[in-house]
């Protein structure tokens, strides 16, 4: 999977990406990561990215040229003409569902904008998907299309050791993980839970799924609406549903 990053601050992303578990799949050829400085894009003679906004107010927009030349360059050099995903809190919310979905493209642009934002003619002539990563603003876009770049990343084939583990994760099912325990067995006077050091795979598996509906239930009721649940499943819930009810 090519992921291409355009940016006014290439360094940032790369030094973001290129360590720990994407940096071992990008050496491993699993993954690309191409940041494009918008910048090399501009055709002003001192190199201007940004002008100030139409109509007055404070902050600077950058300009169209640049953010299209740079996407074309791309089209041209690759042949391809991939999605452009704007990095934007006027965007839909990022999740892993859309993880999901995007983790299925070959090749994606991420359009980074900085200042006040980007002149929106570049917007309507190149961008596909607004997406955000929460309610909140940040500086610019490059920490959010890392974040979704580092989602994305481990749902590709091969990138963890073990696809198991992308799939039992928070949000497989619409259920939290479980909790997780690893030696000593005590732990300032807190053991370890006994089923897990039973070697019972069934018991365990039991267990994990209860812990992950309690735990869902405590601190993301609203993810059980959409809980994928056995029968039995079902019935725990309501039981703890009911003894709720009775504190
Ligand atoms: N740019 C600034 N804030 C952002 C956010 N919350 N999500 C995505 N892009 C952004």
């Amino acid at each position: 999977m090519n992921f291409h990053i355009l940016t006014l601050f290439p360094d940032m992303v790369l030094d973001g990406l290129n360590t720990s578990i994407i940096g071992r799949a990008v050496e491993r050829g699993l993954l690309s990561i191409n940041a494009v400085n918008i910048r090399d894009y501009t055709r002003e003679k001192h190199r201007h990215v940004d002008d100030a906004p139409y109509g007055g107010g404070a902050g600077m927009v950058m300009q169209a040229e640049p953010v299209c030349a740079a996407y074309r360059a791309l089209c041209e050099r690759t042949g391809k003409k991939p999605r452009v995903l704007y990095m934007t809190p006027q965007g839909r919310v990022f999740n892993q569902e859309t993880a999901r979905e995007l983790s299925r493209e070959e090749d994606l642009v991420f359009l980074c904008g900085h200042y006040e934002g980007i002149d929106e003619r570049a917007l309507e002539l190149i961008v596909t998907d607004h997406l955000s990563i929460g309610d909140y603003v940040l500086t610019g876009g490059e920490l959010p299309a890392m974040v979704m770049i580092d989602a994305i990343s481990r749902l590709v084939p091969g990138v963890l050791n073990n696809d198991v583990s992308a799939e039992i994760e928070s949000f497989h099912d619409n259920l939290l993980e479980y909790p997780q325990y690893t030696r000593p067995e005590i732990y300032e006077g807190m053991p370890v839970p006994e089923v897990l050091l039973s070697g019972h795979h069934k018991n365990i598996e039991e267990w994990r799924r209860q812990k992950s509906i309690e735990r869902t239930l405590e601190r993301r009721p609203d993810l059980l609406e959409h809980a994928v649940l056995t029968k039995k499943e079902r019935i725990y819930l309501e039981k703890l549903l009911a003894s709720r009810e009775n504190l």
